[in-house]
């Protein structure tokens, strides 16, 4: 995968499916299959299934190419508090669109801390976390408090958000590996945690 890729655009098809339970994809016909943090959407007892799947669709030399979110251990160590301190300092950095940027990166920390099998539990967990540190830190800005709150409406459906099936590294490794070579995997420098977001290249064992 050191060369980059020559795509035909007028051999391009669009089409809209489920690559659970398409019909229409078929067989060995895929020389490359790219999915954005596709496996997190997929509930953990299905993802062998999917990942089967894909491997079907793969031509035997092709490549599955993902991008994967595991847990970030480190934030298990520390307070939910902490976590909240952590990421709001980043406010003060000089990246574009930092509101949105916070939130969504305290959201994705907070379920990691919070992480559980049961989906509900972890985000009422988040939830109550944000509400607490808004309760017992009176003084923070007006827009820290409007990051805080949108953040907090995020985890329990007022903004849907999908549920999310994040796993530790080793689980998610174990699953991709009874069905690929892992050949490469890259990390990004372009956001905070991007080491936790690693792009995996695969191949289909044979
Ligand atoms: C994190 S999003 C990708 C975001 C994308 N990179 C972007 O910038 O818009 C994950 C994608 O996986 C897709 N997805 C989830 N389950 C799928 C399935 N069973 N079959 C096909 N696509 C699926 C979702 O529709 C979603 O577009």
């Amino acid at each position: 995968m050191t060369k980059s890729l020559k795509l035909d655009d007028q051999k391009e098809r669009f089409i809209i499916d489920n690559w659970m339970h398409s019909k229409e994809l078929e067989k060995d016909s895929f020389d490359i299959i790219l999915g954005d943090l596709v496996l997190r959407l997929i509930c953990f007892n299905k993802q062998e299934i999917f990942l089967k799947r894909i491997v079907n669709f793969l031509k035997p030399k092709g490549f599955f190419i993902t991008r994967i979110h595991f847990i970030n251990n480190f934030l298990q160590k520390i307070t939910s508090k902490e976590i909240i301190n952590l990421t709001l300092a980043l406010l003060d950095s000089g990246k574009k669109n930092k509101g949105k940027y916070i939130r969504n990166l305290l959201f994705i920390r907070l379920l990691d801390k919070n992480f559980s099998s049961n989906q509900l539990e972890m985000r009422k967990q988040s939830q109550i976390d944000i509400n607490d540190y808004i309760k017992n830190n009176p003084k923070i800005s007006l827009n820290k408090k409007m990051i805080l709150k949108d953040t907090s409406k995020r985890f329990i459906g007022e903004i849907g958000f999908p549920f999310l099936f994040s796993q530790k590294k080793e689980e998610i490794e174990g699953k991709i590996k009874k069905f690929f070579n892992i050949r490469e995997k890259l990390i990004t420098k372009d956001y905070d945690d991007s080491e936790y977001f690693p792009i995996y290249i695969l191949t289909p064992k044979l």
